[in-house]
């Protein structure tokens, strides 16, 4: 059997074992490793617990010492078509052992041109889009901020509270979901003007959809470019169709409408952010076709490799008209990871894109059964399987639950489920797309354990 093969079976995963904790965590191994990582590792890094990922299959993940995790992360919502599957790594290792690197920047090579066709032909929109590839999605936001500089001619961004969209100079002046993650860093890039997404859970302006009228985007309007800065000078609105790090907040159908329209009105670019919320994990391809927008300019990360690093930036023709050495970079549009975007755009299409929509759904509807039971969780929200539950200590004031939201995490990894808080108070839910019903019920039983179990300490 040839070696790759091997080690393929070798590190195999039986899911139908999954969950199963052999032991407190972290298990010894887990806990050397936590211990070497702490001594030379930047402490940086945001570990909510300690998790030591060994392998991964389908939607279960293998610590170092042998317990099975039923995944609700997918490392971030990046392994969209499970963790190993085998046709993603049959590409990568095909392409692996052909040409690795060459500075798609300078040269030229297959798969970053047939990828490029492939985003083009999938991407919304009757103008044809142009792609230029980055290695993360901070690089793509960096990238189409400069784009959109470049065509406009305009200067300045408008972004949204509790945005996220990476961690450099620009892209860290639009995201605004910490402060830690801002603090001590100033100044960053001038000119983002930030305003309040559509969240109607917590309403900026404390008003209530639908008879607000959209005031979330009227604001821009009459406050905004009354007083703040001429629209002449904003050269896009970047915002994400759904905000992920920010709490997996769904705005409402007509938001991105309105705000497209209002952007086209003053000759302002449409930048959406789809790093998190692409590439099918909604029900659709993009999430902004649940909105029947089409952007000016897309960013995309995450998902889109299937874990391979990548960052693509698609824009209209008439959009991406700059001049050779405006932009470029040594590692993007890398082969290996172009084969591992083009299996996983296939593995979307044959039919991933379609279970996350109708698993979503089921996903949703037995978190609302949930709601009925748990006083902590104020709203469920989420398309396809991008899904959260926003942790309340009471329903009328809505005061957030932040303590009980790290509280459940760690009671669902001590269980063998893995989840992740976003916002301040929100657990959220981007499991692999190729998550079973039968995985989503096992990780559901243990997430109804967890909140029994921290509304039971507060006598609830
Ligand atoms: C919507 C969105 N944009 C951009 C980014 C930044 O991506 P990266 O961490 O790959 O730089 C993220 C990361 O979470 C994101 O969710």
């Amino acid at each position: 059997m040839a070696y790759r093969e091997k080690r393929y079976e070798e590190n195999a995963i039986d899911e139908s074992l999954a969950p199963l904790i052999k032991m407190p965590l972290p298990g010894p191994k887990a806990r050397a490793l936590v211990e070497l990582d702490g001594r030379y590792m930047s402490p940086s890094y945001t570990r909510v617990y300690p998790l030591v990922a060994k392998r991964g299959r389908g939607a279960v993940i293998e610590d170092v010492d042998g317990n099975l995790f039923m995944d609700f992360n997918a490392g971030i919502a990046c392994c969209s078509t499970g963790h190993c599957h085998p046709r993603v790594v049959e590409a990568i290792c095909k392409q692996a052992s052909t040409l690795i690197h060459y500075a798609g920047t300078d040269f030229y090579y297959e798969p970053q041109a047939h990828l490029a066709k492939k985003l083009s032909e999938i991407a919304p929109g009757e103008e044809l889009m142009k792609v230029f590839f980055g290695n993360t999605g901070t690089e793509a936001i960096e990238g189409s901020l400069k784009l959109a500089r470049y065509h406009t001619g305009r200067k300045k961004f408008i972004a949204f509270h509790r945005a996220f969209h990476g961690r450099t100079m620009g892209s860290l002046a639009l995201t605004c979901s910490k402060t830690t993650q801002r603090k001590h860093f100033f100044p960053m890039m001038p000119g983002v003007i930030h305003v309040p997404y559509g969240y109607c859970y917590r309403c900026a302006y404390k008003l209530t959809y639908p008879e607000c009228n959209l005031y979330c985007v009227s604001y821009i309007e009459e406050i905004i470019f009354q007083g703040i800065t001429d629209p002449e000078e904003v050269a896009a609105i970047v915002i994400e169709p759904i905000q992920g790090e920010g709490g997996y907040v769904v705005p409402p159908d007509d938001y991105h409408r309105a705000l497209k329209s209002m952007a086209e009105k003053y000759g302002i670019l449409f930048i959406a952010d789809e790093v998190q919320s692409g590439m099918g994990r909604t029900g659709k391809m993009f999430a902004m076709e649940h909105y029947g927008v089409v952007a000016d300019i897309i960013t995309l990360a995450k998902g889109i490799g299937s874990g391979m690093v990548i960052g693509p930036i698609l824009a209209r023709e008439s959009i991406m008209t700059w001049k050779p050495g405006s932009h470029g970079n040594t590692f993007g549009g890398n082969p290996v990871a172009c084969m591992a975007v083009l299996e996983t755009i296939a593995l979307l299409e044959e039919g991933l894109i379609e279970q996350a929509a109708v698993e979503g759904a089921y996903f949703l509807s037995q978190l609302k059964r949930l709601q009925e039971r748990h006083e902590l969780i104020g709203e469920v929200r989420g398309k396809g399987l991008m899904i959260g539950i926003e942790l309340v200590r009471d329903r009328e004031t809505r005061e957030m639950a932040k303590k009980e939201a790290n509280e459940v995490v760690q009671i669902c990894f001590e269980k063998g489920l893995l989840t992740l808080p976003c916002g301040p108070n929100v657990i959220r839910f981007s499991p692999p797309l190729v998550i079973s019903r039968k995985q989503i019920d096992r990780g559901l039983a243990i997430l109804d354990e967890a909140l029994a179990q921290v509304e039971g300490k507060r006598g609830k």
